[in-house]
């Protein structure tokens, strides 16, 4: 079977970079792309961080691109107070080589949609879908030709991790969230309620860590690092790893299960600002948009996880 061809739209941040390198490491994907946008810290560090994560999986001729720096109509909101400063804090990473390309991400997406056979891309959003939003905005005629759209992002049970009613992906950009969930593409939904089972242990680190490889280094260090925040919010013994739920689904769509619901984004109100109002109960006859996560093996998905970075 040929390789499932994607594009990973992300805002590294040390939960992205994992992702991206299960992804790198995985066979059964053909990453066409990762297309930078502005989220847990502005774009210029996260291109540069997608690149830095690119050569860390050995991978230096991804194609990288940068994509939108502010949300679609709202001022940029970042997430420093969880990632650090540079969006990887924890180990020490050298400057990238390798170079970013030219074009710019929404018009990469654009362009590839087009050019691939109808129904044959999947976008992986991992961040803001200002970059996703964007494209869609401006070349319609693209929707339909989407394989899938499987992204992190959203919450309904554990409600909100950037206010108490929002997840910080789509509170970043409720206007491109909504803009998304309305396109009518398919879509399989990674939000909270799902990735807060996917915590860390301290043995989950370790078996990272003890894979004795840079990249294992790097996972567990970069995870000593993210994990801090939510430690001490949620009194967890570790930190969800949100973004690399929407890579292990691909490859593994057993470990996780969900419901055909109706989604539906917040963009007004002050209070609810960005929060995806799930019909989880199908109180309401609103047509159901997305496949939303609700729960995953999680020795699975770490299984998995540590087996792929093994790889690298
Ligand atoms: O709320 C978690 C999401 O916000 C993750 O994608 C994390 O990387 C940040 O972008
Ligand atoms: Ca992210």
């Amino acid at each position: 079977m040929s390789p499932r061809k994607i594009i990973i739209d992300t805002d590294p941040g040390q939960d992205d970079a994992v992702a991206i390198l299960l992804a790198l490491a995985s066979p059964e994907l053909d990453v066409l792309g990762v297309t930078a946008v502005a989220g847990n810290v502005p774009l210029h560090l996260t291109e540069r961080n997608a690149r830095i994560v690119c050569e860390l999986a050995g991978k230096p001729d991804t194609l990288v691109f940068a994509g939108c720096d502010t949300p679609l109509r709202r001022k940029l909101v970042t997430a420093e107070h969880v990632h650090g400063k540079t969006g990887l804090d924890g180990p020490q990473l050298p400057d990238p080589k390798m170079t970013l390309q030219d074009a710019h991400a929404v018009d990469f997406i654009i362009e590839t949609l087009r050019e691939e056979p109808s129904g044959t891309v999947t976008l992986c959003p991992l961040g803001p879908l200002t970059n996703i939003a964007t494209a869609f905005q401006r070349a319609p005629d693209i929707v339909e030709r989407v394989q899938e759209i499987v992204l992190m992002g959203g919450a309904y049970f554990q409600v909100g991790n950037i206010t108490p009613a929002a997840e910080f992906n789509i509170y970043v950009d409720p206007d491109a969230a909504e803009t998304v969930f309305k396109s009518g593409a398919p879509i399989v939904v990674m939000p909270l309620d799902v990735t807060h089972k996917a915590l860390t242990t301290r043995a989950r680190v370790e078996a990272f860590r003890d894979l004795g490889t840079e990249p294992g280094r790097m996972v567990a260090e970069w995870t000593d690092f993210f994990e801090r925040f939510d430690k001490e919010k949620y009194g967890s013994e570790g930190a969800p790893l949100h973004d690399p739920c929407v890579i292990a689904y691909l490859l593994q769509p057993e470990l996780f299960s969900g419901r055909h619901v109706n989604v539906e984004i917040e963009t007004s109100s002050d209070l609810t600002l960005g929060m995806t109002v799930a019909d989880w109960w199908g109180v309401t006859d609103r047509k159901a948009n997305v496949t939303f996560i609700g729960d995953v093996d999680a020795d699975g998905f770490f299984g998995l996880l540590t087996e792929r970075i093994a790889r690298l």
